[in-house]
């Protein structure tokens, strides 16, 4: 029922030779075409819930055999923003306050879920038990178990359950993880990745409802989320085990409320540390008081370098620059002993200032970040009632290792995955 990870590049690369032609990188991988017309709901409509919508809503305006059943979110705001973005897409939609009701009064073929962390895994959960098929966002769940229990109860409903890693499905990164996988960097030594902002991460709470905050800004509070590690390092944690095709036996961190005093509980500033059995490691860190380096994943090997947000690849032995034509003409002149001395000013040539050696692009034909070709992906798992099961192992190892990463801070332990959490 599954798919394996090398199916699953082949197909990609098969539909990828053609792709210039069509408007989805993916071609026939994954098109939201077929018979069968499937139901989706969106199921927390704040800023990622949006977004998700609007791909979907391009998707059915481009003849995607699909539609969007309803949408649900419990804060007025969020729902009627939504709403206006199906106006305009001219889509009709039902809109619930209550996902339980959605599940039991529209019945959708598959959910897309983008609430709040901590209300990840029971509607997650009901979704599958009801037959319902699930594209949840990243990370899984606030807590370890009820990772676990999603992985089950997805292996007992046979539901697909897609995890929001849109980088699983971006053409660059596929590309990019074909060759690393196939050698081109040589013996990966170490993976190293960063994600720095200079902003508070918080969002506008109304100012007559102050009690609002902890609903509005959850990211910063513990009890909803644990910050920069389920938020952040998630998806390049993720990055690192694709590339390194292992999960971690080992991680150590810390962290700290460094600048943003401002009443939060999760760190402002992370470090940490993973070891993989073959002596390889993935070393980390995020922080939201300076942004000069950005985001990055550095996957290092002792032939090039990928640096895969900024689409470079970077050699270790730099191809040989060719020389400018002016020097060109020179060398060959002085070979021909043409010279009686050397020109100064007015010459066919002009000394060059050597280029600095920044790599070559790894792809191009990029547009996005993945996360259309993600819901094309769901949208097609759910035609043919197909999970990925590596992709969803991808979701899940990573949540599970972003969960054990905050333990490990918080108890300034080395920690190890407990072997009820394997699978
Ligand atoms: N894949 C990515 O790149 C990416 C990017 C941003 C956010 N996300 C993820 O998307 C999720 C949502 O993040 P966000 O930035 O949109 O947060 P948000 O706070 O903007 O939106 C969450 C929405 O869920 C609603 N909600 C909360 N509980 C609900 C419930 N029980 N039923 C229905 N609606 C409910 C809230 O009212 C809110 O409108 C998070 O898991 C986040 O990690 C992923």
């Amino acid at each position: 029922m599954g798919e394996s990870r090398r199916d699953f590049l082949r197909k990609i690369a098969i539909a990828g030779a053609g792709a210039a032609m069509v408007a989805n990188p993916f071609g026939q991988a994954f098109a939201a075409g077929g018979n069968k017309k499937v139901r989706i709901a969106v199921i927390g409509t704040g800023g990622r819930g949006r977004l998700l919508l609007e791909h979907l809503l391009i998707i059915i305006k481009e003849g995607g055999n699909c539609e969007i059943s309803a949408i649900c979110d419990n804060y007025q705001p969020s729902l009627d923003m939504a709403v206006k973005l199906c106006v305009k897409y001219k889509s009709k939609v039902n809109t619930f306050s209550d996902y339980r009701k959605l599940l039991k009064d529209n019945v959708p073929d598959g959910v897309v879920i983008a609430t709040p962390l901590h209300q990840h895994a029971h509607i997650t959960i009901d979704s599958m038990n009801a037959g319902i098929h699930v594209l949840v966002e990243k990370s899984m769940a606030r807590t370890l178990d009820d990772v676990k229990a999603m992985y089950d109860v997805h292996k007992q409903t046979g539901s697909v359950l897609m995890v929001g890693h849109q980088r699983l499905f971006s053409k660059r990164y596929l590309n990019a993880m074909d060759r690393i996988h196939k050698g081109e960097l040589g013996e990966i030594g170490q993976v190293r990745a960063y994600w720095h902002r200079n902003k508070n991460w918080r969002r506008k709470v109304p100012k007559d409802k102050p009690e609002l905050e902890r609903q509005i800004n959850w990211r910063l509070y513990k009890e909803y989320s644990a910050g920069l590690l389920t938020e952040l390092m998630s998806h390049q944690l993720q990055v690192a085990n694709w590339a390194l095709e292992q999960v971690p036996v080992s991680v150590t961190g810390t962290g700290s409320i460094r600048y943003w005093n401002d009443g939060r509980e999760v760190n402002d500033n992370i470090a940490a540390i993973f070891s993989y059995a073959d002596g390889t490691q993935f070393i980390y860190d995020s922080m939201t008081s300076n942004k000069k380096y950005g985001c990055e994943e550095q996957i290092m090997g002792h032939k090039a370098t990928m640096e895969l947000e900024t689409n470079k690849l970077i050699l270790e032995k730099p191809p040989k620059p060719k020389p400018a034509p002016g020097i060109a003409q020179l060398i060959s002149d002085i070979k021909k002993d043409t010279f009686q001395s050397i020109p100064v000013g007015g010459a066919s040539w002009a000394p060059e200032t050597a280029l600095k050696y920044n790599g070559e692009p790894i792809y191009n034909s990029q547009k996005g970040d993945g996360t259309k070709e993600e819901l094309l992906g769901f949208v097609d798992c759910i035609r043919q009632g197909k999970n990925i099961d590596w992709v969803t192992a991808e979701g899940y190892n990573t949540s599970i290792w972003s969960l054990l990463t905050e333990q490990a801070i918080d108890t300034g332990q080395k920690l190890t995955m407990p072997e009820k959490y394997i699978i």
